[in-house]
């Protein structure tokens, strides 16, 4: 970690109450430590906002039975042209199955394949986590 600044900071009373009780209800030991986190979390909305190179999970859960879907999910990370790191299947039943992808790449590219993926008849649930590479956030 770099060196260390301190700052002051002007807060309303009721935001201050509201940073303590957060503060507090998430286990962090003091102020600080949240109020970084809590600058990270913005930088790495940031990175989604502005098209920098980001880092995601998408999980899915589909229907194996359905004719051809998954050919085509193949197909579409193949095609993405975001870079799929790895992934895991796990067959959760006769029929439903999970996988998570985990994908590099530019925000934007990833939530298109995430809808594109989302749209497939099948695909039952998709949901995105959206992290970073980790660049930046130090
Ligand atoms: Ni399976």
């Amino acid at each position: 970690m770099s060196d260390l600044a301190r700052i002051s900071l002007s807060l309303e009373a009721p935001l201050l109450e509201k940073l303590d009780s957060m503060t507090k209800e998430h286990g962090y030991e003091n102020r600080s430590e949240f109020i970084r986190d809590l600058i990270r979390e913005r930088l790495t909305s940031e990175q989604w906002r502005l098209g920098s190179e980001v880092l995601a999970t998408l999980t899915l859960i589909y229907n194996h039975h359905q004719r051809g879907l998954t050919e085509k999910l193949v197909e579409l990370q193949h095609h993405c042209g975001e870079k799929v790191l790895a992934s895991t299947h796990i067959h959760l039943s006769h029929e439903i199955c999970a996988e998570m992808i985990m994908l590099r790449g530019t925000g934007n590219g990833i939530k298109a394949l995430t809808d594109a993926v989302r749209r497939q008849r099948g695909v039952l649930h998709a949901d995105l986590s959206m992290s970073t590479t980790g660049k930046g956030i130090c």
